[in-house]
């Protein structure tokens, strides 16, 4: 998506904004020297090496390597899109997005974001006023207080409740629709979509309300409505019971996903959390990625019969590319007849949670399922064991899961991983994109380039003074574009500081570099910053000239007479120069 609020107005809400507050807010800090420091929220850790720098306006972790800026923060610990998280931080700013910025597109979801909230808060009223709701709820064993955490509602046995609360014209009715609360059929005549049902709010990460889950009070068909798709709403990528996950403490060891939204409000219930539901949709990748990055260990939890099967392994498939590095997915499939609510609601939380514990690693959970397709006592079960393992061992990315797939798999087969290498003769598996997309970490030789621009990030405030570096933009080397505009920008705003930076180049491929650099550690002390950069690029120019000038010299007779122009200039350049640090 392309970034539709001003530069302008990113600049000021850094600068506005305090990091110390809002990671303070989310994670417990504890002041040491000029920065903060804590135990990272986004690996494992005991000791703290997650650290926030108040003046730089940026967080890093010496442990996992995360780092970025408030918004960052933001888009990371809260699991939000940039615009999002650039409204949740004007928000905390107390300033207004600017609303001429606001897309055509995004200015209607703002409308429908209000209505979901009304319509929300109606049903919860009404199912205060329900008596055979109430009652529903509490034969199902949800308490008042899950019902309340999770904003449950009732949307009560009428054609016209939103309708009439909600729709007073003819633009709100159309809005109404769009937000998919209300119907219009081939007749022309509008009713409510929800009619006596059970309402579950799914809310996104910030809160607010996406769409509804509604499920009928007796037998009726069908057993759960979802909203449709709406411009806000989008059954791939929500997860019901998101929300109410993130108001847990720190980071998870784990979160666990079921199918059903009762399941996901009765495991609460039972302490067992985090927990988040798919919307009666297969699991897709983008779910996994949401999932991810609040957890490094995700928990599958399927009914244990054919469908809860099949489902489980849709989600396998899915997770495969995903299941790298330090990612764990685990998966868990109950007695059959039982479905998570049931299970707990019989067995209580400590039985459940052993169940968890015991979950299959997703290497086992494929040796499983698979095993369950052949006869393993034929050779020819054998073969075929190792043939349906082998697409999918290519699409695993290296790391523990492919090493231990193959160990499992040459224990089935009763051979040594060395022998089964060569009987699958497995292609090597793609290169993880993330890598290949890196900027120019790789392709950054000189030190010097890489100097000056870690300087420049760090002393935003010495890079504003060092002024025009004659020649430098004409030096063809990886990184020089990027150091120029950094120079750039801090020569037309002296005051931004590292994360307002930062920020400035969040779009830009090269960009992301920049926040690697920031969050290396700094190479000068402040005082000689200003002095050491202005060395630098002086000397990046003039190790660039004297390069170019024997370039051009060796070449003797072939010169054109611009290139003999070139020499005449780079010559003078030189003495002028001269006396000067060789680079
Ligand atoms: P289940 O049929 O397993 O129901 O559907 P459940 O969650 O156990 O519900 P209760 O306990 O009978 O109330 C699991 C999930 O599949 C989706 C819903 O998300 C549901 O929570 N589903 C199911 C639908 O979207 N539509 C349906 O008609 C049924
Ligand atoms: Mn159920």
């Amino acid at each position: 998506m392309s970034q539709r609020i001003p530069q302008s107005f990113i600049d000021d809400l850094i600068a506005r904004a305090d990091i110390v507050e809002i990671v303070g807010n989310r994670v417990s800090l504890t002041k040491a020297g000029r920065e903060y420091k804590a135990v990272c929220p986004f690996h494992a850790e005991k000791t703290p090496s997650f650290t926030v720098s108040p003046t730089k306006g940026f967080y890093h972790c010496f442990g996992c390597g995360a780092h970025g800026t408030a918004l960052g923060f933001l888009m990371q610990y809260d699991n939000l899109e940039f615009l999002d998280a650039v409204e949740a931080l004007a928000d905390i700013c107390s300033v207004a997005v600017p609303k001429t910025t606001t897309s055509e597109e995004r200015a209607p979801t703002h409308n429908l974001f209000d209505l979901l909230g009304q319509a929300d808060a109606l049903y919860r009223q009404t199912l205060r006023d329900s008596q055979t709701a109430i009652d529903y709820l509490k034969a199902r064993g949800i308490d008042g207080q899950t019902a309340a955490r999770f904003g449950m509602g009732y949307a009560p046995d009428a054609w016209d409740t939103v309708l009439k609360a909600l729709g007073t014209s003819p633009a709100h009715i159309e809005h109404l629709r769009d937000a998919g609360l209300v119907i219009k059929n081939e007749q022309g005549r509008q009713y409510d979509r929800f009619r006596d049902r059970i309402m579950f709010p799914i809310r996104d990460p910030r809160g607010r309300v996406l769409g509804f889950g509604g499920r009928v009070l007796g037998s009726g068909e069908p057993k759960y409505l979802n909203s449709p798709e709406t411009p806000v709403f989008h059954k791939g990528q929500a997860l019901y019971g998101l929300y109410e996950a993130r108001q847990g403490q720190g980071r998870p060891e784990r979160i666990l996903v079921v199918e059903g939204y009762l399941d996901v409000a009765s495991l609460a219930q039972h302490g067992i959390e985090p927990v988040v539901a798919t919307l009666g949709t297969a699991t897709t990748a983008e779910h996994i990625r949401r999932l991810t990055r609040l957890a490094d260990r995700v928990v599958f939890c399927f009914d244990g019969d054919r469908a809860g099967r099949a489902a489980a392994w849709r989600a396998l498939e899915t997770a495969l590319p995903m299941a790298g590095g330090k990612i764990e997915i685990h998966f868990l499939l109950l007695p059959e007849g039982h479905d998570p609510d049931s299970l707990v609601r019989e067995k209580g939380k400590a039985h459940f949670e052993s169940l968890i514990a015991a979950a299959l690693p997703l290497s086992n959970f494929v040796i499983e399922e698979l095993a369950q397709r052949v006869d393993l006592g034929s050779a020819d079960g054998q073969s075929r064991l190792a043939a349906l393992v082998e697409p999918l061992l290519a699409q695993l990315p290296d790391g523990v899961y492919r090493d231990r797939l193959l160990e499992q798999l040459a224990e089935r087969l009763g051979t040594s991983t060395e022998r089964l290498g060569t009987l699958l003769d497995a292609p090597p598996p793609a290169p993880a994109p993330r890598a290949s997309a890196q900027t120019p970490t790789r392709t950054l030789r000189s030190t010097l380039v890489r100097k000056a621009l870690t300087l420049a990030v760090h002393h935003p405030e010495a890079a504003a003074q060092i002024g025009p570096i004659d020649g430098l933009e004409r030096v063809d080397q990886p990184g020089i574009t990027l150091l120029c505009q950094v120079l750039e920008v801090t020569a037309a705003e002296p005051k931004i500081n590292t994360a307002g930076l930062l920020e400035r180049f969040r779009h830009d491929a090269e960009g992301r570099y920049l926040g690697q650099l920031a969050a290396a550690a700094p190479l000068d002390d402040e005082a000689a910053a200003a002095e050491v950069l202005r060395d630098c690029a002086e000397r990046i120019v003039a190790a660039f000239r004297r390069e170019r000038l024997s370039a051009l010299l060796t070449r003797g007779s072939s010169l054109s007479d611009a290139e003999k122009t070139e020499i005449r200039e780079l010559q003078a350049a030189s003495s002028r120069q001269s006396g000067f640090p060789e680079a």
